[in-house]
Parts: structure tokens; sequence; C-alpha cells
């Protein structure tokens, strides 16, 4: 038995879904820990592909209890309507469960959202305009609507009557646009909250029962560590934690329930909406990496944007793993490499502007406007007439590919575990147990002689 969070080491899209999925199979429960329908997962399984926001990628086992924790923001019209879909196409819904103290995303979240991004103008940070920083803003301000005031009529009612002319007096004074009417609001969202109550539940006490019957609990982290609030390249980040301690927090859980941490990153870099992106790169190798004319060419999943990409950035993630404590890795869309010359892994940073050489992230926050990447260049595998995607084990891998990996091994100091080498269920290779496997070896434990 072993709780194991899930938690993107990048800034998002990392293909936390697939390994969700992947590793659902052993799981029980399956929680999702914050965020909210910023979030956009696809899942390839049993030949068709599965498009998520909010419910959990492991939703598609059968017999699987899919929770939504405390730490999600919910739009309630995502939700059913994802809810709906699943149905439509045949998958057993009935293991979702919402925790009743979720914040709710409400229309004037999004309207706000919008908003707010236009009058950034230049400075803006490319949301996904979802509502999400608006709703988590609110729930911080304490004005905030949760799950259990949804689906209760009496005090969703009581909450609308002061926070509607609140929110209009921000919507017309301050951004100039339409107010929203009380009763219209109302009677949109007391039928969402009808509709949901069946799937509403106290999900951290359900946590802590399944835990005493030692079953077996999946962490599922939305977004990634360089998105996160507090640890990510802020302001450029979003309104949750991603980050593994997230998971606590946003299910209702202590620290000591918590046996494995498993990051997920692509074997490059990709990144949605503004930023900075230290080893971003356009032209021919940037076509590669974005995969164009593929079913998994780089467009965001939500908001089908064009994602930025670059090289892999071996700084970016030896600070994910020391934030979240990763044990091991899973590394993803190796395949997408194949067709490369030659391939660049950004080892350090040098700062422009004393010279000085960083192969962790230092705290400043500026300091990405300054770090000018060293590479280290490694030849590609185009030559050995192997494609990685068709790879089933380690060794029929080409040569190159097996050498990358265990490249990034060493000079990350930590397993890699899986590597996935296309979007499909069968497309992964398992190097290593991940969740009983090796783990990160702590300095305190390497023998010297
Ligand atoms: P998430 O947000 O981290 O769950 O990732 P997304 O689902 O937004 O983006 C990952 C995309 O890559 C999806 O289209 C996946 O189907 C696809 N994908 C996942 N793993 C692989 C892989 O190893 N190779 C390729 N080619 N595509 C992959
Ligand atoms: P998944 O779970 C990639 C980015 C947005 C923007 C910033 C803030 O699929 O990995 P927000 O709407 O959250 O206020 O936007 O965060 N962003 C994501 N980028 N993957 C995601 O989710 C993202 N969710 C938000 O593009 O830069
Ligand atoms: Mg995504």
């Amino acid at each position: 038995m072993a709780n194991v969070v899930i938690v993107g080491a990048q800034w998002g899209d990392e293909g936390k879904a697939k390994i969700v999925d992947l590793l659902s199979k052993n799981a029980d429960y399956i929680v999702r820990y914050q965020g909210g329908s910023n979030a956009g997962h696809t899942v390839n399984a049993n030949g068709e592909k599965y498009k998520f926001h909010l419910i959990p990628s492991g939703i598609l086992y059968p017999g699987k209890v899919c929770m939504i924790g405390s730490g999600t923001v919910i739009d309630p019209k995502v939700i059913l309507s994802e809810m709906d879909h699943l149905t439509e196409r045949g998958v057993d819904i009935s293991g979702l469960q919402i925790s009743a103290a979720a914040h709710v995303t409400m229309p004037y979240h999004i309207i706000i959202d919008r908003a707010q991004e236009e009058m950034r103008g230049s400075k803006k940070i490319g949301t996904t305009v979802r509502g999400i920083g608006p709703t988590y803003a609110d729930k911080s301000a304490r004005n905030g609507i949760r799950m259990q005031d949804l689906i209760d009529p009496t005090e969703l009612l009581e909450k609308l009557k002061f926070l509607i002319p609140e929110k209009n007096i921000m919507l017309e004074r301050l951004f100039g646009l339409e107010p929203l009417e009380l009763d219209a609001v109302y009677q949109e969202y007391v039928a969402y909250g009808q509709r949901l109550r069946p799937h509403v539940f106290d999900t951290a006490a359900i946590i802590w029962q399944a835990d005493k019957k030692r079953k077996n609990i999946l962490f599922e982290g939305a977004q990634g560590t360089l998105l996160d609030l507090d640890h990510g390249t802020y302001p450029y980040v979003t309104s949750s934690n991603p980050v593994a301690g997230g998971a606590c927090i946003g299910s209702g859980v202590g620290p000591n329930f918590i046996d494995r941490v498993i990051g997920i990153t692509k074997a490059f870099t990709t990144r949605v909406g503004e930023g900075p992106f230290p080893t971003e790169i356009s032209g021919k190798d940037a076509k590669i990496l974005r995969a164009e004319g593929t079913a998994w060419e780089e467009i965001g999943t939500t908001t089908g944007r064009a994602r930025r990409v670059g090289w892999l950035d071996a700084v970016l993630l030896r600070y994910a793993i020391r934030i979240n404590g990763l044990d091991c890795l899973a590394l993803t869309k190796l395949d997408v490499l194949d067709d490369l010359d030659a391939i660049y892994v950004c080892n350090s940073y040098k700062d422009l502007r004393n010279g000085k050489t960083y192969y962790e992230l230092p705290a400043e926050s500026n300091f990405l406007k300054y770090a000018q990447p060293e590479y280290v260049g490694l030849m590609g595998w185009k030559n050995e007439g192997k494609s990685s995607a068709d790879a089933r084990c380690v060794e029929d891998l080409p040569k190159g590919a097996l050498s990358y990996v265990k490249y990034l091994e060493k000079i990350l100091e930590i397993p890699i575990t899986i590597v996935s080498v296309g979007p499909s269920r069968e497309q992964t290779i398992v190097l290593e147990d991940p969740i009983h496997g090796p783990k990160r070896v702590l300095e305190s434990e390497v023998v010297t002689m």
C-alpha cells in the first residue's frame, strides 16, 4: 500500500494525465488537489482520446473513487459538461466525489479575469481566462462560495445577495461593464447545485477512512511547479499550489500520509502564457519540438494557444526536485526528439550581470531576466534508423535515446523510473517500479570513502 503524489515538474502540460491514468490502475482513490478548469488533461486509452479539465484522469478505470479536493476551484458548468460527456461515452462516473469545501467559480470571476488581463495590457499574465485568479482571491478574502453553499439554495441566495451588488460595483465602476442580475445568476447556479448535490462529500474524512483500510491513494496535481503561486515564476503563475506540499492542504491529509512523490517532466520544455522561459527556441528545431501537424501538437488543451517550446532546463528541474522533494521522475515525449540532429540540455545559467555560473535557481525573482542558459550538446539518434515511439522495453530504445535518459539521471541525481514514448498507454516503458523501486538518495545517505 502506498500514497503517492504526482506533480508537474515544469510549467504544466508535462503529460501528467497520461501517467496518472497509468498509475490509477493500481490505485483505489485518485484525488485532484488544486487548480480548476484552467487544467487541460488528455488521456489516450483503448484507442480513444479523452480530455479533462476537472475530473481526475483515473475516472477511466471502473470502480475507482475519483475525488476533487478542497484545494480546487470548480466551475459547475464545466464539470457538468464533462460529466455529461463521459456518461454519453459510456464511462461510469458514479465514483466521482467533490469536496464540500471546494470553492465555486462564478460567472463574475470569469468576467473579472478577462477584464483584469485587458487592464494589465503588456504586463498581462496570459491566463486561461477561466476565472481562476479571481476565484482564489475571493477564497482568500473570505468572500467565496463553496460547494456546500452551491447545493444549499438558502445559503446560496444569502451569499449572492451580498456578493452580486459588491461585484457589480467592480464591474460597472472599475471596468465599465454591464452589471449582473442577482435573480438570473441565482436561478442558473441553484440548478447546477442541485445536479451536483449527489456528488458532494466530506472528502477529507473519506480519505482518512480509506487510509485506515490501507487503500492506495494517488494525489493528482494540475499545472506544474513553476506555475506555483508561492514557488513558481511569480507573477507569471497560477493562483494555487501545484507543488507536492499542496496535496496535503488541497485534500485535507497530514504530511505523513505521503509515501512517494513522482515528478513528471517532458524530455524538453514547454510553456503557455507569458513569463520568462530561458531555454525557449524558435526555428526548425522548435517546429520539431512543437510536433506540428501531429495529434499531440503543442497546442493548449484549454485555450487552443500554441505552446512555447525550448530545450530541457536542468537548473529548473533541480529546483523542482528540491521544492517538491521528488523521489523519482517520469520522462514523457521522448519520441518527439526522434527527428533532431542534436539535442541540447541547459545544465547551468550564466548571470549576465556578473558572469557567475548557477546550477541551482537562486531565490531572486528577477534572476531569470539575466540568466543565459549554458548548454551541453548531445548527438541525436536520428541516424540509428530506429524510432523510440516503437519501443516497448528498454532494449528497444535507440541507443542515443537511452543515453539521453541516463545522462539526465546523472546530472539531476534522481532515478527516471518511467519513460513515455507516445500518447497511448502502450507507449510507456517502466524502467523501475516508480512506487516501490529506487528513489533519490539523500545526500546524508551517500557514503563517501
Ligand atoms: P497534462 O496537462 O500534464 O496532463 O498534459 P496534457 O495532456 O495537457 O499534454 C500532454 C500532451 O502530450 C497530450 O496531448 C498527451 O496525449 C500527449 N502525450 C503524453 N505523453 C506523450 C508522449 O510520451 N509522447 C507524445 N508524443 N505525446 C504524449
Ligand atoms: P495543466 O494541468 C499549462 C498557465 C496559463 C497562464 C498561467 C495563469 O494542463 O498542466 P490561470 O488561468 O491559471 O490564472 O493562468 O498559468 N496555466 C497552465 N499552463 N498547463 C496548465 O494546466 C495550466 N493552467 C494554467 O497559461 O500562463
Ligand atoms: Mg495540460
